[in-house]
Formats: C-alpha cells, sequence, structure tokens
C-alpha cells in the first residue's frame, strides 16, 4: 500500500498556479474549491488529498505533521519563523512583492528623513520590523489581519506594508506605492520527518513539481 501524502494549499492564486505543477505529478483535483465549503478535496489519486487552509497557515499545518508538504508564500514563510521545514523548491508562482504604501499628500520621505516616527499597520509585523529597523526608522507597529488599506485613509496608521500584485487595490484606495521591500513567490515546502517517512512518493511529487517550474 502507499503512503497517503496531505497537501496543504490556500486558496485562490495559490491554488490555481499550483495545479499545473500538481498534473506533472500526475495529480488532478477532483473538486473545485469556489463550489464548495469543503476543507478536503480529494484528486485522482487514492492516496493524495488536498487541504485547504489560510495562506499564513500553510507553513503551521506543514510544521507540525497536519500536511505533509504546502505551498507558502514567502511572506508567510518569514512571518511563520520556517522552523521544521524543509524548503526544498522556490516555485516562482504566486509572484507579487511587499511594499510600502502611504496616503495621497502624505510626506513619506520627509518623515523618513526627519526621524519622525511612523505608526506603521500590517499583518506582516517582522517583515515591517525588520525593514524600519534596517533603515533606521522608529515605528510604532499596529498588527492587523485585513483590509490594511483602510488603515491610512482612516487615521488608523501613517503607513501600510501589504503584498501588491497588479496594484489595483491600493489605486482604488488611493494609496501610493513609495517603497519596495522585497519579491515575493510561493515556495514548496515539507514536513522534515514525512521527508524521512513517506520519502519514495514525497520525492516523486518534489522531482515533478521542480521539472515544470515556470521559467519566467
Ligand atoms: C492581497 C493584498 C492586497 C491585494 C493586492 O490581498 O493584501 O489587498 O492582494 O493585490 P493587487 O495589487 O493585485 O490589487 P489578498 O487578495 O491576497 O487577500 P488578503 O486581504 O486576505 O490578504
Amino acid at each position: 500500500m502507499t503512503q497517503p501524502i496531505t497537501l496543504a494549499l490556500s486558496k485562490g492564486r495559490i491554488f490555481d498556479e499550483t495545479l499545473p505543477l500538481l498534473a506533472a505529478a500526475g495529480i488532478t483535483v477532483t473538486e473545485d474549491p469556489e463550489k464548495s465549503r469543503k476543507l478536503i478535496l480529494s484528486t485522482d489519486q487514492p492516496d493524495v488529498r488536498v487541504v485547504l487552509v489560510r495562506a499564513t497557515d500553510v507553513p503551521t499545518y506543514v510544521q507540525y505533521g497536519g500536511a505533509d508538504l504546502g505551498v507558502a508564500g514567502k511572506d508567510s514563510l518569514i512571518e511563520h519563523g520556517g522552523q521544521g521545514l524543509f524548503r526544498p523548491l522556490d516555485l516562482k508562482i504566486a509572484k507579487c512583492r511587499v511594499s510600502v504604501a502611504v496616503r495621497a499628500g502624505f510626506d513619506y520621505a520627509g518623515a523618513v528623513t526627519q526621524g519622525s516616527r511612523l505608526k506603521v499597520a500590517t499583518k506582516y509585523t517582522s517583515i515591517a520590523r525588520d525593514f524600519f529597523a534596517s533603515k533606521g526608522v522608529h515605528v510604532d507597529m499596529i498588527k492587523l489581519y485585513g483590509s490594511m488599506e483602510l488603515a491610512p485613509l482612516t487615521g488608523l496608521a501613517d503607513a501600510i506594508v501589504d503584498l501588491v500584485s497588479t496594484g489595483n487595490t491600493l489605486k482604488a484606495n488611493k494609496l501610493i506605492e513609495v517603497e519596495q521591500i522585497m519579491d515575493i513567490s510561493s515556495h514548496l515546502v515539507v514536513n522534515q520527518a514525512a521527508l524521512k517517512l513517506k520519502q519514495g512518493p514525497l520525492k516523486r511529487i518534489i522531482d515533478a513539481f521542480a521539472s515544470a517550474i515556470p521559467k519566467v
């Protein structure tokens, strides 16, 4: 009997852009996450299933063995810390960047050069803290879990640190991207114990994913 494999994915771009990689491994997800509320999806391989978790929870599921492997954004991996994870591949999917944005009219450059304290709202507190520390900027960090764009518009914060992909969300909320902190893509992460116990099937998936990584 082959050993069952559980793959953790998050809905949206990571799920959609992982499907071609799964196809390269001969795996098709047979249920559509947009059409049901199911959190465990079956595949055409009886021993492979997909669990749907929040993007920020993928590293945690894989770390503690709730999933054998997963696809996680570099942003989520940095915030998690990466403990207990083997990280064999940058899949070069779900690309975006982490940036600083402010409301139009806010003098960000002036605030930075004058050494003012900045109120920064973000879900990405580790990334933001390291970035502003490296610039020598003092910040009051406000942890949010979503809709970061609202923070500068309501006066909750001077700046946000958030993911930017097309830039449409910032534009729609009249925010200006003033600094790019880092490029983001999604990585394959594997539970270290599972890598030993389920070496054969996991290696086949890792090798197939490696062969199907987008070239650009
Ligand atoms: C991300 C991010 C922005 C948006 C940027 O949110 O937080 O809100 O995408 O994309 P754009 O530049 O193409 O407009 P996401 O949809 O991943 O959901 P989240 O709010 O749960 O993080």
